[in-house]
């Protein structure tokens, strides 16, 4: 299958496409190179014969109207987004742009690509999506894909008008989709801004590990290699116009994973242990949703998909990663706002 995968040179995109490319598909990896890319995540296929890559922004109408009119693939997984929480408390208006307005460009230039090709059944346009835009949990119940939705960021608001519109165009013009919504993602090539690579590097470095408010918000982890097999799994296998939530099935507290990352820590260097000692509990982030859960049922019972690793697995080969490529990551500790407290204007 020839792919085109938007946000391909970011944290989940990236191992989407490396995943894809090992499995024998065609990938062409469609990305603006924003602050959070990074062409050193996808430098395993870049020269592959399977692989290319086009620098374009999704809200440019004729840019992706030429890409997929150049490459005619047989499907678009679409991930390009604005993607962090606190980045879209400081600035929401790149999250409407992309994530809204460029998710609306995407969706026309595939519609006029796939009835220009005279409407062939097998197409394919996968969105992914986030369980944040079905809100926070209580301490019971789990998101089940029927769960309405109620986004309590300007993040998670522009992600689920994006899946309203993905929606409406498979209902509308009859645009082939499928739809998953997974919950967090931690692995390697993750960000050095998000919670997991935070932690990591902060106790490398001896520094105060911030921990928002008392820690206590619940999180199901998910290992981002797994979810790029749930993508792949959802795409070959997954109903048409059907949505499909991922999940970890890991839940933990966000204290109980940061604990978790210091004794795998410890263990690797027993020397600056306990790095639990480090944790700084921080103001928290405003409208913090406290807990999601994801129920796995329909695409464990469905597409027999379910994820490979435990969460304590997964930790343990996260920072094993991190500890093996300080390359990568010291490169971005130098970009725009890494390492700074962001979103904590209410
Ligand atoms: N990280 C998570 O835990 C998580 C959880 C649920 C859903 N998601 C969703 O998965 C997708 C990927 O998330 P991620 O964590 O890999 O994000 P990321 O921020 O690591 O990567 C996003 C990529 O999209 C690219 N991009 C941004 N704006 C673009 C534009 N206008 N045109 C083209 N490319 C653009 C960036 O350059 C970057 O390479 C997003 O849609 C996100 O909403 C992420």
């Amino acid at each position: 299958m020839k792919i085109l995968v938007t946000g391909g040179a970011g944290f989940i995109g990236s191992a989407v496409v490396r995943l894809a490319v090992s499995r024998g598909h065609e990938v062409v990896n469609v990305d603006a190179l924003t602050y959070a890319a990074c062409l050193e995540n996808v430098a395993s296929v870049s020269e592959n014969p399977l692989y290319a890559f086009e620098h374009a922004d999704i809200c440019d109408r004729a840019a992706m109207d030429r890409i997929l009119v150049a490459h005619k693939p047989d499907a678009v997984m679409h991930l390009a987004a604005e993607s962090h929480v606190d980045r879209s408390i400081d600035g929401p208006g790149a999250f409407i742009q992309t994530n809204i307005t460029g998710t609306y460009i995407l969706l026309e230039a595939a519609r006029a690509y796939w009835e220009g090709a005279g409407k062939p059944e097998g197409f394919r346009f996968h969105h992914i999506s986030t369980d944040e835009v079905f809100g926070s949990l209580e301490a019971e119940g789990q998101f089940t894909e029927d769960t309405p939705y109620a986004p309590n960021s300007p993040y998670s608001a522009s992600k689920a008008a994006s899946d309203h519109l993905v929606r409406a165009w498979a209902e509308t013009y009859g645009l082939p989709v499928v739809m998953t919504n997974c919950s967090n993602n931690y692995g390697p090539y993750h960000f050095p801004e998000k919670l997991v690579p935070v932690v990591i590097l902060k106790a490398l470095a001896g520094e105060a590990i911030p921990v928002y408010g008392t820690g206590e918000n619940v999180r199901d982890w998910l290992y981002v290699e797994d979810h790029a097999d749930a993508l792949l799994c959802v795409l070959e296998k997954g109903v048409l116009n059907r949505s499909y939530n991922v999940g970890g099935e890991n839940e933990a507290t966000n204290l109980d994973l940061v604990k978790m990352i210091c004794g795998v820590l410890d263990q690797r260097r027993p020397s600056n242990a306990p790095h639990a000692d480090l944790i700084s509990f921080v103001a928290d982030r405003p409208g913090h949703d406290l807990r999601y859960a994801i129920d796995p049922t329909r695409i464990r019972t469905e597409l027999n998909w379910r994820p490979s690793v435990t969460v304590e697995e997964g930790i343990a080969k996260t920072v094993d990663w991190y500890l093996d490529n300080q390359d990568w990551w010291s490169a971005l500790q130098n970009r725009d706002g890494v390492g700074a407290r962001l979103g904590t204007k209410s």
